[in-house]
């Protein structure tokens, strides 16, 4: 690479300009190619960017400098890319070597300096033998995973709630007959017992029934357990599964889960249950979505009501989805029963019935996700299936 003097450029024309950089352009190229250690870099580097010596000062010197205004900035132009050229080819050939098949590397700049690049990849590879690495195998390749449409659903309802102050909780899924049935007002050999049918747990019969262990069939006995561990007020959701044997069918899996929500303090009324549901509703559904109240039993609720919406897809007009009612029932309610809280004022005497009042709800979450998803089968969401979960990614 020998230091020739610059030639005064001949006019400012663009003709005269282009062939004047074209030149220049493609001594970088030619003097690229004799990169192939790094001596042979640095020597590039000061040969055209060398402060005092360097090409692209003398070319500064010669043309930009003296240049009459109106050229300096064809000039100036065409001396900022050549520079950018030069190093893209420093960058590149100072970086760790990797195999460019082909196409500009960096813009402008395509790899015609293999000798560099194929001497630095030996190195390279050989430092990958060394460590025993074959970088030309496939990575083990991890799908992402995802939340279950379920847990999704419980998640957002949850969610409203919070925003409403309420707490979360949860509970245990094998549970006693007395948290499960009796404190809530479910006595020994009630019918209302028939209703929630379960699995218990095999070869207890010689505890007494109270103690006996089975498969919670709702998420209430977790009402009971949370005031025994707190004094009123209480505002608290609690997401889970249970299970009743039932025969699975479309709509029935003797898995499921709920939503359980109990609110307790001085006060509490059915308005209170009403407003607190009727927004949850539309704060989950959309803002158009109405309420309405029936009318139900539950032993440890009293009044108690089952709850339907207005279908959130078709307004109320009719759908498949609503099975052409117009409305969704997805609820359970009422007003904390007083002989609930006679259940819990051995252990929290505050839960005085004369005092506080509460209302509780159940809601399931599995109706909810079906609907909102258009799932027909809720096996669906038991099978485990990753072709139909992929779908919630
Ligand atoms: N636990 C009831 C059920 O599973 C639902 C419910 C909860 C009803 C709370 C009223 C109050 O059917």
């Amino acid at each position: 690479m020998s230091q020739e003097g610059i030639p005064p450029l001949s006019a400012y024309s663009e003709a005269a300009l282009g062939k004047a950089f074209a030149e220049l352009t493609s001594e970088v190229d030619e003097s690229a190619k004799s990169i192939s250690s790094d001596e042979s870099i640095e020597q590039f580097r000061l040969h055209w960017l060398g402060r005092k010596q360097g090409r692209l000062k003398s070319i500064s010197d010669a043309w930009l400098k003296s240049a009459p205004l109106e050229a300096k900035k064809l000039i100036g132009q065409r001396f900022n890319d050549l520079k950018n050229k030069i190093e893209g080819i420093l960058a590149v050939s100072d970086s760790i070597p990797i195999r460019y098949s082909s196409g500009p590397v960096l813009p402008g700049v395509s790899l015609s300096y293999e000798p560099i690049h194929a001497k630095r990849e030996q190195e390279f590879r050989a430092r990958l033998d060394a460590e025993g690495i074959d970088i030309t195998l496939p990575g083990t390749h991890r799908t992402l995973g995802a939340e279950h449409p379920l847990i999704k659903t419980m998640h957002e309802m949850v969610a409203v709630f919070q925003r409403m102050g309420y707490s979360v909780g949860v509970g245990p899924e094998v549970e006693t007959d007395y948290y499960n049935f009796e404190s809530l007002n479910f006595p020994p050999g009630h019918p209302a017992r028939d209703t929630q049918d379960t699995l218990v747990v095999a070869n207890q019969e010689g505890k007494p029934l109270r103690d006996r262990l089975l498969m919670r069939t709702h998420t209430s006995p977790v009402q009971i357990r949370t005031m025994e561990q707190q004094p009123p007020p209480v505002r608290i959701v609690i997401p889970g599964k249970v299970h009743r044997n039932d025969a699975a069918d479309a709509t029935h899996s003797p898995i499921f889960q709920q939503i359980e929500g109990l609110c307790v303090d001085t006060n509490i009324t059915f308005s209170d249950l009403k407003g607190t549901l009727d927004h949850a509703m539309k704060e989950y559904f959309g803002s158009s979505v109405k309420t309405r109240f029936f009318p139900s039993f539950f032993p440890f609720t009293e009044p108690s009501a089952d709850v339907q919406i207005s279908c959130p897809f078709c307004g109320g007009k009719g759908c498949r989805k609503c099975k052409h009612s117009g409305w969704i029932e997805l609820l359970g309610c009422g007003m904390v029963d007083p002989a609930v809280f006679g259940f819990v004022q051995g252990k929290q005497p505050a839960y005085d019935p004369k005092k506080i009042s509460g209302f509780a709800f159940g809601m399931g979450v599995d109706r909810i996700t079906m609907m909102k998803y258009g799932i027909s089968d809720i096996s669906l969401l038991y099978s485990g299936d990753a072709r139909f979960l992929e779908q919630f990614a």
